[in-house]
């Protein structure tokens, strides 16, 4: 069993007047000690994603269906109590602005006492601050950070704090949404590296939402590739980015410098997202598709097995059908 199974979920925005399709017909897996990163443009749903599995969007303004189940069980169908015991515990997150959660007056140890307190309030003050300064150390930050006042750390330290938060209850899985992007490139990898260790340590599995394809490449195993709210690809990053077989996952990579280092001109893709407020009646990427025939404007391609543990949402990819 996965430890996350994500089935056909979809997850549509109500604004005043109209719906935004931000995620549709997305199953994707996550096996326990997993790392898979989330790829593609602004605006294709990767946090509407995550944050819905999370069930941290406004509940009054999204529709949802689909199942993301947890050890088997359903997060999307839980109790709100339920899912206060699940959410932190069993899985948490990080965001690219998570210390902004953080009371800007008061020392950053004593609020992470609370956070603990929240899930154990008889726990002895010792034995919290004995943890607190063990996950202080886990992310390389000197055990002064505890007395100190957000304001005080730099952006980096903040993150590591964050990240010391998200594991403050030992969850088996962890996501990042662009929770390095705004560090700079030494900071952000060394972040990295510590986080693969505690991943191993830790038994944590990881689903690392980012825009950088060298952050997947470097730190996961597997890549979901979204555009406008579905899966174009998703397999290993030792196959989707090294022989990508779908349009749209060709033309992100051709976004980015050769990893060898080979110089080439970077080509991008022609156009923009769709208006995700009309719903696709063919392939959402084939309007900036260079491939594109009839068929692939008129019907939606399921996402077909191409090899293990290779899936490609393409007419076009050659992949035999699931069905
Ligand atoms: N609260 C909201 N109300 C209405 N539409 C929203 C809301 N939040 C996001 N959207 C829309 O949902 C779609 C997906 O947005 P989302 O933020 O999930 O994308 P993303 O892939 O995380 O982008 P980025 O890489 O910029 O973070 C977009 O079209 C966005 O405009
Ligand atoms: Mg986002």
């Amino acid at each position: 069993m996965s430890l996350l199974e994500i089935k056909n979920v979809s997850i549509n925005y109500h604004t005043n007047d109209k719906t935004v399709y931000a995620v549709q017909d997305v199953s994707m897996n996550v096996d326990e000690q997993d790392s898979v990163g989330i790829v593609g443009e602004s605006g294709s749903g990767k946090s509407t994603l995550a944050m819905g599995i999370l069930r941290l969007l406004p509940e009054n303004i999204i529709e949802t269906s689909g199942e993301a189940l947890l050890e088997g069980e359903d997060i999307l169908a839980m109790d709100t109590k339920h899912l206060q015991e699940v959410r932190w515990m069993k899985m948490s997150v990080v965001f690219q602005k998570s210390m902004n959660a953080l009371s800007p007056v008061h020392r950053i140890g004593y609020q992470m006492e609370d956070i603990y307190r929240v899930h154990y309030p008889n726990e002895d003050k010792k034995v919290i601050q004995d943890k607190i300064y063990s996950l202080l150390k886990m992310v390389n930050l000197p055990e002064r950070v505890y007395m100190s006042y957000p304001h005080e750390l730099s952006g980096g330290m903040m993150q590591r704090v964050a990240i010391a938060l998200s594991l403050i209850f030992e969850p088996k899985l962890l996501i990042m949404d662009e929770a390095t992007t705004a560090l700079d490139v030494v900071t952000q990898t060394q972040i990295l590296n510590e986080i693969i260790d505690l991943e191993k340590n830790m038994n944590i599995a990881r689903i690392m939402i980012t825009h950088d394809m060298s952050v997947v490449a470097s730190t996961c195993k597997k890549v979901v590739v979204m555009y406008a709210g579905r899966i174009m690809e998703q397999g290993l990053v030792n196959d989707v980015l090294v022989n990508p077989q779908h349009p749209y996952t060709k033309g992100l990579m051709s976004s980015f410098p050769s990893f060898t280092g080979e110089r080439k001109n970077l080509k991008g893709i022609e156009g923009n997202l769709p208006d995700m407020s009309i719903y696709p009646t063919g392939c959402v990427f084939a309007p900036r598709c260079p491939f594109a025939t009839e068929r692939c404007h008129k019907e939606i391609p399921q996402l077909k097995k191409y090899g293990d543990n290779w899936e490609v949402a393409c007419f076009q990819s050659g992949g035999t059908s699931n069905e």
